[in-house]
Order: C-alpha cells, then sequence, then structure tokens
C-alpha cells in the first residue's frame, strides 16, 4: 500500500536549532518518517532570498543536515537532501512565477512581513517570490500534505491554487497537496517571556534553548524560566503561562501526559519542577549535540548521505518536471 507522501523544508539558519524548532517540527517529521514516505530537505534556495555570506551558507547547510540526522532523521527511511542539489526547484519556480498573478503574490502575509523586517529597498525580487519557489518545492514531490506551522498555511493555499490552474491549463499533472498543521501541542514559548513564542530573532539569551549549547547552560535557563507569583502546578495557558509553557516542554520530551504531570507534581513547589525539567532536558540536549558533532568531524559521510539523498529526490523531482515541460510544449 502506498504511504502518502508528506514534504517539508528547514532553513539553514545560522548555528543551532531552537527547543521550538526541534519540538514543532523537526520531532514530527521523525515520528512522520514512518507513516508517511517523507522529503525533507533544508532549502538553502529560501536562504539567499536575504544577504548570506558563502562560508557561513555552506556550514549552516551542514550543521542543519547534522542536527535533522541527530534527532532522528533515518535516510534509510526518508528522504533527506539539500535543495539546491536539485536543480529541477529552480526550473519548477520559474513556471509557477508565470502562473501567478502579481497581485496574488502581493497577498501573501509572509512577504510583508519579512518585507517590512528587510526595509523596503533592500528587498529582492527572490524574497517576493519566494513563496512560489516553495510551490515548486511541493509540487515536484507530488506531495499529499505538508507537515507545516500555522503560519505557512496561506502558502499551501496558493500551492492549490496553483496546482489546480495548472492541471485546468495543461492538463492533470500535479497533486494537490492538503496542508498538515503541526500540532499547536508542540509549540514553545520564550522562558523570559511566555507570552511570545520562542524564537531565533525575538528571544533574549536566557529566553531560548539552543540545542547546541552546553547542557548546563540549558539547565541553567530552565531553572530561571519566569513563573508566576502562585504556586500550584496547573496547566493554565492563559492564567499561567511560565508553568504551562515548562509542562508542556516537560510532556513533550517524556510522553507523559499533562494531566498525569500535574498529579505528580500535586502539592510539589516550582523548583520542583524545574529541577527534574532541567534534567531531562540535560539528558535529551546530551546525545543530540554528541551526535550533531559526529556528523561534523565526519564530513565524508555527511557528504554522502546528502548525495544519495539528492539523488532520491532528483529521480521523483525529474519525473514530474519532464512531464510538465512536455505539457507547457517545450
Ligand atoms: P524562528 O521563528 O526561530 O525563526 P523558524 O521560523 O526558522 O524559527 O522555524 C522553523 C520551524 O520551527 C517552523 O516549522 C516553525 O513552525 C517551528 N518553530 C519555530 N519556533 C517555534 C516555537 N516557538 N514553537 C514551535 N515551533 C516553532
Ligand atoms: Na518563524
Amino acid at each position: 500500500l502506498d504511504r502518502p507522501r508528506v514534504l517539508s523544508g528547514i532553513q539553514p539558519t545560522a548555528g543551532s536549532f531552537h527547543l521550538g524548532n526541534y519540538l514543532g517540527a523537526v520531532r514530527q517529521w521523525v515520528a512522520l518518517q514512518e507513516s508517511h514516505d517523507a522529503f525533507y530537505m533544508v532549502v538553502d534556495l529560501h536562504a539567499i532570498t536575504v544577504p548570506q555570506d558563502p562560508t557561513a551558507l555552506r556550514a549552516n547547510t551542514r550543521l542543519a543536515a547534522a542536527q535533522l540526522l541527530a534527532a532522528g532523521l533515518d535516510p534509510e527511511r526518508c528522504t533527506l537532501f539539500v535543495q539546491s542539489h536539485v536543480p529541477e526547484h529552480a526550473q519548477l519556480a520559474w513556471v509557477m512565477n508565470c502562473l501567478t498573478g502579481f497581485g496574488e503574490a502581493s497577498r501573501m502575509t509572509q512577504f510583508k512581513d519579512k518585507s517590512a523586517k528587510q526595509g523596503a529597498d533592500r528587498t529582492s525580487v527572490g524574497l517576493f517570490t519566494y513563496p512560489i519557489l516553495q510551490i515548486a518545492d511541493i509540487l515536484l514531490y507530488q506531495a499529499n500534505q505538508v507537515p507545516v506551522g500555522e503560519d505557512q498555511r496561506q502558502h499551501i493555499e496558493l500551492t492549490r491554487d496553483l496546482a489546480e490552474r495548472f492541471n485546468g491549463r495543461y492538463g492533470d499533472t500535479f497533486t494537490v497537496p492538503a496542508p498538515y498543521i503541526l500540532k499547536e501541542t508542540g509549540k514553545v514559548y520564550d522562558l523570559q517571556d511566555p507570552a511570545v513564542k520562542m524564537s531565533k530573532s525575538a528571544s533574549s539569551v536566557k529566553g531560548i534553548i539552543n540545542l547546541l549549547d552546553e547542557p548546563k547552560t540549558s539547565a541553567k535557563k530552565i531553572k530561571s524560566a519566569v513563573t508566576d507569583t502562585d504556586t500550584v502546578i496547573r496547566y493554565d495557558a492563559e492564567a499561567k503561562p511560565g508553568v504551562s509553557n515548562l509542562l508542556t516542554i516537560y510532556s513533550t520530551l517524556t510522553g507523559e501526559s499533562i494531566a498525569d504531570l500535574e498529579k505528580k507534581y500535586e502539592g510539589k513547589m516550582y523548583g520542583a519542577l524545574k529541577t527534574d525539567l532541567a534534567e531531562i532536558m540535560v539528558e535529551f540536549v546530551t546525545p543530540f549535540r554528541d551526535r550533531t558533532q559526529e556528523y561534523l568531524d565526519d564530513p565524508e559521510t555527511l557528504d554522502s548521505i546528502l548525495a544519495k539523498g539528492a539523488e532520491k529526490a532528483r529521480a521523483v523531482a525529474a519525473e514530474t518536471l519532464a512531464s510538465a515541460y512536455d505539457r507547457i510544449g517545450f
């Protein structure tokens, strides 16, 4: 029986994945490789929509791949590759650019946000059309489902529109994908400001857990997380966002339900919860760091995994592109 196909990507951002990236995305990718025919890529083409240093880009791409493998992606169970290794992404993106209305692209809120951050005169055309490259990324693999956060839903809607538009104009070519919105339960908040999500760009040093930091640094951050003046360990995202965030992290890392944790810590102080969670965190990040380092220390193995992944990805992508080109009249 054919398993549904999923495709997802992650940016080769500088340095370490943070706990939000892991619990909100990567961890769920690892689970999906068991039930799905999964394609995962490091999206280095997307990275150059904003200025990049070549040496840093190369290093960050390998670092992202090493962390994905350390987190549990298994090249025997999924297809893991680097986007620029598969030239069909850029080729299909051009086709999709030509099918997308200017007004349609202008309505993408992610572009508006990112462009506002860059400043209008420093915004590249590539940033404007990055949602269309994303469409090509998805359609090339005939993905049935696209695991994304809620903020990407609009891009998946546009992907569906474009797939239907192409199919209507040229004949059935592309699978129309459905969003697979990642579980909100994986959402992690800033440890110092639990009203906002943990994020590379917005979190303070103490508010974010970087998975490649010294384990004792991460333990310290858990212990100094902001809570409240109450003493009850109970999940209540509105009234007790700090404690609720710690319970979410605890529950997701250990698999114990929030209800069980509330029982376990009945009558106990916040300090007890934090001490235990700090220990759980150390147990989680220590092997993660070690495994990441092993891949970085063995560039031949890493390169060979990525080359094999690109070969597998390309076999699918080339077939889709060939049929799209043929229908267009190339
Ligand atoms: P950041 O917001 O730190 O720049 P990215 O936008 O690169 O992180 O996110 C990469 C992936 O990690 C996305 O799938 C996103 O949904 C997920 N993610 C990022 N931050 C969090 C968070 N705080 N909680 C859950 N998931 C998150
Ligand atoms: Na983000």
